[in-house]
């Protein structure tokens, strides 16, 4: 039995824990699962440093969390995974006002957008989502390393059922674009780079965990036309998959529960959901991961296709 599941919160996971002391970095902190997610750890006592792209929206979330927690130690920074330029020039500053990162929460994502393009030439969805905190992941290093928890939560989607990544044409160059076959090989893509980040940093105690949140109703649908709305209700409750909404709440208590359950100490490189390690599964349309996004040669494939492409070298 697992202590926690589909209908646990952000608090009743945190319940009892001591984050004081701890330093947490999110991004996509000022809105949906990424605000609540902050809320939780600061009211446990973390500094929560809140990325976003956009300092008025992060102000609104700090004054939102502040007036439930008024003692809650928030810092904010602003980073647009959309361009290497930026995320570099964040990461330097980063890097200068921050003395480590005990967890690092890569939350923020884009899905179902129409067909456009990040400032280096990358497709919108893969490029935000996976190339963006590949970046910034790397640039934060040094303040992992310094970190006692050394966690690295990647927010993946069970969208990754969707599609395995496209390594031959990462970005819709060959074929008609598809924003359902976008979002999922980028979501894929996040938990390949758990596993690549595992393979390589387990042995410094680093380790990374993908994080499926469940369905909740986010900002992240606003790219979706009423047509996708409902396309995407038929497929998700078709065959009678009980599929029901989570809260904000509910839906942050994952990315939570991998961030400080100790069960999770010295494992990672897994994909949990509901908080719980889920098992591997090519067929199940409501639960589990699928093979090609836990596949280690992927994993390496795609460590080497975003060093290239981000020009990020981690420490070897
Ligand atoms: N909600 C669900 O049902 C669901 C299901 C599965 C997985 N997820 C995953 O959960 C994560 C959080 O989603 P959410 O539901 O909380 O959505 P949300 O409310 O739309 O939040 C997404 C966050 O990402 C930020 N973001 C987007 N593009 C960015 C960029 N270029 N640079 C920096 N920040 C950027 C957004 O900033 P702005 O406000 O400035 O746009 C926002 O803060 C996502 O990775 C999503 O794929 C969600």
């Amino acid at each position: 039995m697992h202590e926690f599941g589909w209908g646990s919160t952000a608090d009743e996971v945190l319940a009892g824990k001591d984050l004081s002391g701890r330093t947490v970095f999110i991004t996509g902190a000022n809105s949906g699962l990424g605000q609540e997610t902050a809320r939780a750890m600061a009211s446990r006592g973390a500094e929560v440093i809140m990325a976003g792209r956009d300092q008025g929206k992060l102000d609104e979330s700090v004054a939102a969390i502040k007036a439930d927690h008024p003692k809650a130690q928030l810092e904010t920074i602003t980073v647009d995974l959309t361009s290497l330029e930026n995320i570099r020039a964040a990461t330097s500053r980063a890097r200068q006002r921050f003395q480590k990162i005990d967890i690092l929460i890569n939350n923020a994502g884009v899905m179902a957008t129409p067909f456009l393009h990040t400032h280096d030439g990358f497709e919108m969805q893969i490029g935000t989502n996976h190339f963006g905190h590949f970046a910034l992941t790397g640039e934060l290093f040094p303040l992992i390393e310094r970190g006692a928890l050394k966690r690295i939560v990647n927010l993946s989607s069970r969208g990754h059922h969707f599609a395995p990544v496209d390594f031959d044409d990462p970005f819709f160059e060959h074929r008609p674009y598809d924003p359902w076959i976008a979002y999922g090989h980028s979501k894929t893509a996040n938990v390949l780079f758990s596993v690549g980040i595992e393979a390589r940093y387990a042995v410094l105690g680093i380790h990374a965990y993908a994080v499926h949140p469940g369905g909740i109703q986010t900002n992240l649908g606003r790219h979706m036309t009423e047509e996708m709305r409902a396309a995407l209700m038929a497929r998700v409750t078709s065959r009678d998959t009980g599929f029901q909404w989570k809260t904000i709440p509910q839906g942050s208590a994952t990315s939570c529960w991998a961030a400080t359950a100790e069960e999770l100490e010295g494992r990672g490189g897994v994909y949990c959901e509901d908080c719980h390690v889920a098992e591997v599964d090519d067929e199940s349309p409501t639960h589990g991961v699928r093979s090609y996004a836990v596949n280690s040669s992927y994993a390496d494939r795609l460590w080497a296709m975003s060093e290239e492409l981000t020009g990020v070298r981690y420490p070897s």
